[in-house]
């Protein structure tokens, strides 16, 4: 992949300029005033992985949020080292990432992949830095607090930046945010006892190259070429196929065990039967997921929708007369998981089925915002 000014992004940060917009409530967006967070008494900030999909977005996110820093990191590869980059109304040189980045940071957002996490996430803890880690390197590993702040914050409880101590703190995988932004509420009233997942996932979910790969194979299908298959093994371009990570030997790929199992331990429930099928449609950002869910205790459908009406970071879309309901390019680029279909399942007596339609902009709340939610618990 190229540097950021070659690649393609719909957030694209505008070399030398201010940029972004302001979240508001869907289906309004505002220019954002770009702010001035630089603060003597901040945290310094690293973000490794500044020049990617979800690295980018966490340059949005902490404007928009207004996040306080002292001073700004900006890591990559060696590839995109030396370049610069205008962050409000500041010049920032990427630097490469190597074992010596992390001496004077105190909260490091990590989105450079598994490997690199592993590496060097251990590493900065050392240091003293308090890791946000947006892989999958060390969410499921004992003590390690794997958050969604509006789900469970307490499992970051006393991590604060001013302890003086290194930590590390997992973001959870994109879909298992969407899918519990809008379940949590709902078990929190009647207790999911089995939740079945299907997802539509965007290109955005594999990276800034995926993202690239699916306008140009989009153009190559229109043109009648062939197709150009560099990220993914198949035609994406009005395609759709089962989620490219890995088959499992139990038959399920990754992405859906990390439902399972991501679930469990965010909802600190070991018996909750969750099962998924994951599948990669030709949206270019934003994922939607299909959830059926079964309660402990009865939940009617009126009972559900202003539950979902109230919880935080959730916004329903349920117009059943006009046929509308939420869709990957209403939540783009927005802060709120949006919920729909939300419909009693038939299938199930007595009101203990549900089934919903949610759909959330997984490089902001299932990646960038969420990471910098749990930043914003760590002052
Ligand atoms: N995309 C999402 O929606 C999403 C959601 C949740 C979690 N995540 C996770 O976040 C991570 C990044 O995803 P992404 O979609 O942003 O990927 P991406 O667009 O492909 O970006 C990858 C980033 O990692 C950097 N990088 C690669 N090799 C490196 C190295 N050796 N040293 C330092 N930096 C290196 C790249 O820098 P160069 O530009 O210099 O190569 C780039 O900034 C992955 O672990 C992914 O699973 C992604």
């Amino acid at each position: 992949m190229g540097g950021i000014m070659n690649m393609y992004h719909p957030t694209r940060i505008p070399i030398g300029s201010g940029f972004g917009h302001k979240q508001t409530p869907l289906g309004r967006r505002a220019v954002h005033r770009v702010r001035m967070s630089l603060r003597e008494e901040g945290p310094s900030v690293a973000i490794v992985g500044v020049t990617g999909a979800v690295g980018q977005e966490f340059l949005s996110v902490l404007s928009e949020r207004d996040f306080p820093y002292r001073s700004l990191k900006l890591l990559a590869s060696k590839r995109s080292a030396g370049k610069t980059l205008t962050f409000e109304n500041r010049n920032y040189t990427i630097e490469e990432l190597n074992e010596n980045s992390f001496g004077d940071v105190d909260i490091a957002l990590f989105s450079a992949g598994g490997s690199i996490s592993k590496k060097f996430g251990p590493l900065a803890v050392e240091k003293g830095a308090i890791v946000v880690d947006n892989s999958s390197a060390f969410r499921m590993d004992e003590g390690i607090p794997l958050v969604i702040p509006e789900v469970n914050p307490e499992a970051m409880e006393g991590i604060k930046v001013n302890n003086g101590k290194g930590a590390l703190i997992a973001n959870p995988n994109c879909s298992t945010i969407i899918c519990l932004m809008a379940a949590t509420p709902l078990h929190r009233r009647a207790k999911v006892t089995r939740m079945v997942v299907s997802t539509y996932q965007a290109a955005s979910g594999a990276g800034a190259a995926a993202m690239e790969e699916l306008e140009e194979q989009t153009r190559e299908v229109l043109q009648g070429k062939e197709p150009t298959c560099n990220i993914f093994k198949q035609q994406y371009a009005f395609n759709l196929f089962s989620h490219n990570a890995p088959i499992l030997s139990n038959g399920y790929n990754e992405e859906e065990m990390k439902l399972v199992k991501e679930t469990r331990k965010i909802w600190n429930d070991h018996n909750v039967k969750v099962t998924a099928t994951c599948i990669r449609v030709p949206v270019m950002r934003a994922h939607a997921e299909s959830v059926n869910l079964q309660f402990e205790t009865p939940l009617d459908e009126k009972t559900a929708r202003e539950i979902l009406s109230n919880a935080p970071g959730v916004v329903v879309i349920d117009d059943r007369a006009a046929n509308l309901f939420p869709t990957p390019l209403e939540v783009s680029n927005k802060d709120d998981v949006a919920v729909g279909r939300i419909r009693e399942d038939i299938s199930q007596d007595g009101n203990y089925g549900l089934d919903i339609f949610v759909c959330g902009d997984q490089i902001r709340k299932g990646a960038a915002l969420n990471a910098v939610q749990i930043a914003e618990m760590l002052l």
